[in-house]
């Protein structure tokens, strides 16, 4: 145990047993403990003062003025508990320091202290307890340098490395993703290229032997796989700006409605003879949204609707306000196969094609590139669905006038 005597230096100085010259060794002991103090007072950099043997301050440095924000005699008497937070407080650290500075001669710490003003600083500290040549306490010896820069600087450090950490796992992440999608992709582009082969090959080899009508039903059947395909091409397009933060929103003031009325006639042709009915509330808000985007998304709601529900089954969309006129709501709905409870939170994943679509093809990325598209325009994507009773996607838009502000 490594212990630090006060008065041993002077007790053998000035002398138990007299000296020939002990009138000057006193005097040049006063002056060497007067220069100490001195150099100890003007002292900044460090708060350097005594404690008794109970944690009350006795003496004051300019370092501790500087570094505390107290004048000597503001703070002379007063107990070095005053210094530290009060979740140390809580904890009894004051007490615990100097219980562990006497039993092993000194404890070091770093922390947060607090100034007189309330501001906080991150301290060294080393306090050291004072013995008397017979080994009975004297009282503790305090230095505290402010650390905070050196703590800001760590800090800020360390939080740049967590980022990278952050970075590396989220590019480990995406790389995975990209095997996957690769994988995905490629299988899905083999099925349809498959499908036009084996039509191809028939029409080489039969093709002669085939009625008008057959070989018209082919080549029919050829121009929809190679629709899939191309269908399929754009949507890894998309998907892979989406990924890459490539794509544009553009917005602007917009008419959700006349967009929706837009979307609905532009299907109708391949809509077969279903009609989609359109319910637009005509107090809705302006959007602030993407045009093109918006008529995107309304797009695949309907063509979903009409995919996913039998050829007499009723469709439907329309625009609401939300609440409080704070964004604009499109829904779209159908009476079809809906959708099972568990398969719900999958449906806006990529490739997410779930439960049987009594033979309706499609790549599965359509939900996700919405959910992607609404979420960039400040919006979000829902549905509610239940097994053979239908579904209703509905998103939402930001309202323009609660945009501008
Ligand atoms: N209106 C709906 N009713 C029932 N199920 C739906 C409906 N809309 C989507 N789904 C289910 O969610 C899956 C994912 O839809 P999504 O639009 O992402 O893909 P897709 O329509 O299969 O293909 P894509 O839109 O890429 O051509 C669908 O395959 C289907 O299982
Ligand atoms: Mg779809």
């Amino acid at each position: 145990m490594e212990r630090m005597y006060v008065d041993e230096e002077r007790e053998a100085l000035s002398g138990t047993a007299p000296s020939p010259s002990g009138k000057s060794t006193d005097r040049k002991l006063r002056e060497s403990e007067e220069g100490f103090r001195l150099f100890v007072e003007s002292v900044s950099d460090y708060a350097i003062f005594m404690l008794d043997t109970e944690g009350y301050i006795q003496t004051w440095n300019r370092g501790a003025q500087r570094l505390k924000g107290y004048q000597a005699e503001e703070i002379i008497g007063r107990h070095f508990s005053t210094f530290y937070p009060s979740s140390d407080l809580d904890n009894r650290k004051p007490e615990r320091e100097l219980e562990i500075a006497i039993r092993d001669g000194r404890v070091e710490d770093e922390g947060w202290r607090v100034r007189k003003d309330g501001t906080t600083f991150w301290a060294s500290v080393v306090i050291t307890a004072l013995f008397g040549p017979d080994g009975t306490l004297r009282g503790f010896g305090k230095v505290t340098r402010d650390l905070t820069a050196r703590k800001q600087t760590e800090d800020a450090l360390r939080r740049v490395l967590e980022r990278e950490r952050e970075g590396a796992a989220r590019l480990r992440e995406l790389d995975q993703m990209k095997t996957e999608f690769v994988a995905i992709v490629a299988h899905d582009l083999r099925s349809p290229v498959h499908a036009v082969r084996g039509f191809v090959d028939m029409l080489l080899d039969r093709g002669e032997a085939m009625g008008e009508e057959q070989r018209r039903q082919v080549l029919e059947a050829i121009r929809r796989s190679s629709q899939t395909l191309a269908a399929l091409i754009e949507d890894i397009l998309e998907v892979s700006q989406i990924e890459s933060g490539e794509f544009k929103i553009e917005r602007t003031e917009l008419d959700v409605g006349a967009v929706l009325r837009r979307a609905v006639a532009a299907l109708e042709p391949s809509a077969a003879e279903r009609e989609i009915s359109i319910d637009v509330n005509e107090r809705t808000p302006k959007a602030f949204a993407d045009e093109q985007r918006t008529w995107q998304v309304m797009t695949n709601l309907l063509s979903n609707a009409l995919k996913f529900s039998g050829t007499e089954g009723a469709v439907a969309a329309g625009v609401d306000p939300g609440p409080e006129g704070r964004h604009v709501i499109v829904w779209v709905r159908d009476d079809g196969v809906g959708v099972k409870p568990e398969d719900i939170p999958k449906l806006f994943q990529r490739f997410s094609r779930v439960g049987s679509q009594g033979g309706a093809k499609g790549t599965g990325l359509g939900l996700y590139i919405c959910k992607r598209l609404v979420e960039a325009q400040g919006g979000t994507i829902s549905v509610e669905s239940e097994p053979e009773q239908g579904s209703t996607f509905s998103f939402t838009l930001p309202a323009f006038e609660e945009a501008r502000v």
